[in-house]
């Protein structure tokens, strides 16, 4: 068939927030793994949209791997940052290690698109996307495009809206 191009990612976000779920769950279902467990360091995984073939960094969110992140930057054309939406206490170090990163001199003056999942969205503490994206002061992001979807990695929702969204930035 006709080769896709190729798109490397950066998945980053705390431990815990569901990074490595939401990539699993963009696989084709034969390639799904049932059990996830907190990722060490980082892992590579690919996955594929209409246009598009993605290779993702997917880091460990784990405050003493976090300083990983950073020898990626250059490697990555977008990135996929995922927040627990019900993680109000830890809302605070998201926004943290957002600003970093957005400040990061690998990225900093870069066009590179951003795509939030507000994750967890099923629970029942669980801010909306609205409110997330006020709590990180998402609107003052003006130099890259970004995006926010509400996902619930478990079942799936929301996750197709926000590839969708990145396969468009990316042509
Ligand atoms: P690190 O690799 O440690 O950085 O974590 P991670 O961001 O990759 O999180 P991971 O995908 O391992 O998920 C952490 C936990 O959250 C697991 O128990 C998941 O089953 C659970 N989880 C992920 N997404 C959702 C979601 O949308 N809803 C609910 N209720 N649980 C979720
Ligand atoms: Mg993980």
């Amino acid at each position: 068939g006709i080769k896709k191009k190729e798109v490397h990612v950066l998945c980053l976000g705390l431990d815990n927030s569901g990074k490595t779920t939401i990539i699993n769950k963009l696989k084709p279902s034969n390639a799904q793994t049932q059990d996830i467990v907190p990722t060490i360091g980082f892992s590579i995984e690919k996955f594929k949209t209409s246009s598009l073939s993605f290779t993702v960094f997917d880091m460990s969110g784990q405050g003493r791997y976090r300083n990983l992140w950073e020898h990626y930057y250059k490697e990555g054309q977008a990135i996929i940052f995922v927040i627990d939406s019900s993680d109000t206490l830890r809302m605070v170090v998201a926004k943290e290690e957002l600003d970093t990163l957005l400040n990061h001199p690998d990225i900093k003056h870069r066009r590179m698109p951003i795509l939030f999942f507000a994750n967890k969205m099923d629970l029942r503490d669980a801010l909306s996307s609205v409110k997330v994206s006020q709590l990180l002061c998402l609107e003052s992001i003006k130099d890259k495009p970004w995006h926010i979807c509400a996902s619930d990695a478990l079942k799936g929702e929301g996750l197709q809206e926000g590839v969708d969204w990145l396969q468009d930035q990316i042509r």
